[in-house]
């Protein structure tokens, strides 16, 4: 029993020294392979944990710069599929422009509007109230290049539009629908100005037309927000 615990210990002692006694000789293989190992798998996890933080840095530069923006627009356009590429597209057109403009069908954006011409006839009041049943109201003119545009739009000649402006009481001038007097930088008015008159543009002028006449008209409405 003793002595073949001293054995044992000397044994011990023998291998310990041994050990001790050779440094540069390789280590044993149970002992080196698991070593090299766990070296290799720390400086794995260094260079992943590296690479990750570059591309996590790489990607938020790309996004800022208007090249990520092309790339980012493709990325969704091939990601979210085909039922949705008009929105995206529709979605990054907005961010440039920074105004989010929509109109209805049948209705013709314009600066901060949308436009709609009438299909059909009626007196001023009929126009007046055709457009507040759409949500709309008679067409308002801002200024000289607002009237060139719409004039524009009108393919026939002879065909007149009524337009959000009448002459009322109990000033006896020229008024908007929405309260405001006519300046006589934004339009004048060909035809008189008196009671029951009613302004209405065509392809090519303005005029002063009765009120109880028939004509088609012009709706303007409040774009939509995407
Ligand atoms: C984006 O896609 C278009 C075609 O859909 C391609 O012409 C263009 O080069 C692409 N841009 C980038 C930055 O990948
Ligand atoms: C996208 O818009 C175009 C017209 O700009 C239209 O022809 C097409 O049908 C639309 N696609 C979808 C999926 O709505
Ligand atoms: C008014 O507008 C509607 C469409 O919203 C249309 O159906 C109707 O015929 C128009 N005309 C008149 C005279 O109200
Ligand atoms: C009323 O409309 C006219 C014509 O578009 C415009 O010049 C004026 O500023 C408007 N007034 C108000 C109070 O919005
Ligand atoms: C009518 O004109 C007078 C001055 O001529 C002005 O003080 C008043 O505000 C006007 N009324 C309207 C409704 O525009
Ligand atoms: C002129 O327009 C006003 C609303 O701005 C309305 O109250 C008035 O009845 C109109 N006049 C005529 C003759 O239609
Ligand atoms: C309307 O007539 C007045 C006076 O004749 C003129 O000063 C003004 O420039 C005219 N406005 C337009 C829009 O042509």
């Amino acid at each position: 029993m003793d002595a073949s615990v001293v054995y044992d210990n000397l044994n011990q002692a023998n291998t310990q020294e041994s050990k001790q006694a050779s440094p540069p000789a390789p280590p044993p293989d149970c002992c080196w392979y698991p070593r090299r190992h766990r070296l290799a798998l720390i400086l794995g996890c260094f260079w992943l944990i590296l690479l990750v933080l570059i591309v996590i840095r790489l990607g938020v530069l790309v996004q800022k710069s208007p090249i990520g923006k092309v790339i980012q627009e493709n990325k969704t356009k091939t990601t979210v599929g085909k039922c949705n590429v008009n929105v995206s597209e529709s979605s990054t057109k907005a961010t440039e422009s920074s105004v989010q403009l929509t109109c209805s069908n049948d209705w013709r954006p314009h600066r901060e509007k949308c436009i709609q011409f009438s299909q059909e006839n009626g007196v001023w009041k009929e126009g007046l109230s055709n457009c507040t049943r759409k949500g709309a109201t008679l067409l308002l003119i801002q200024d000289q290049e607002e009237l060139i545009f719409v004039k524009g739009l009108i393919k026939e000649r002879g065909h007149l539009f009524w337009i959000g402006l009448n002459y009322s009481l109990p000033n006896k001038t020229w008024r908007w629908i929405n309260g405001s007097t006519l300046s006589s930088d934004v339009l004048n008015i060909t035809g008189d100005a008196k009671l029951n008159s009613c302004v209405a543009i065509s392809k090519d002028k303005v005029v002063s037309e009765s009120c109880a006449s028939d004509n088609m008209w012009i709706c303007q409405n409040e774009p939509k927000r995407l």
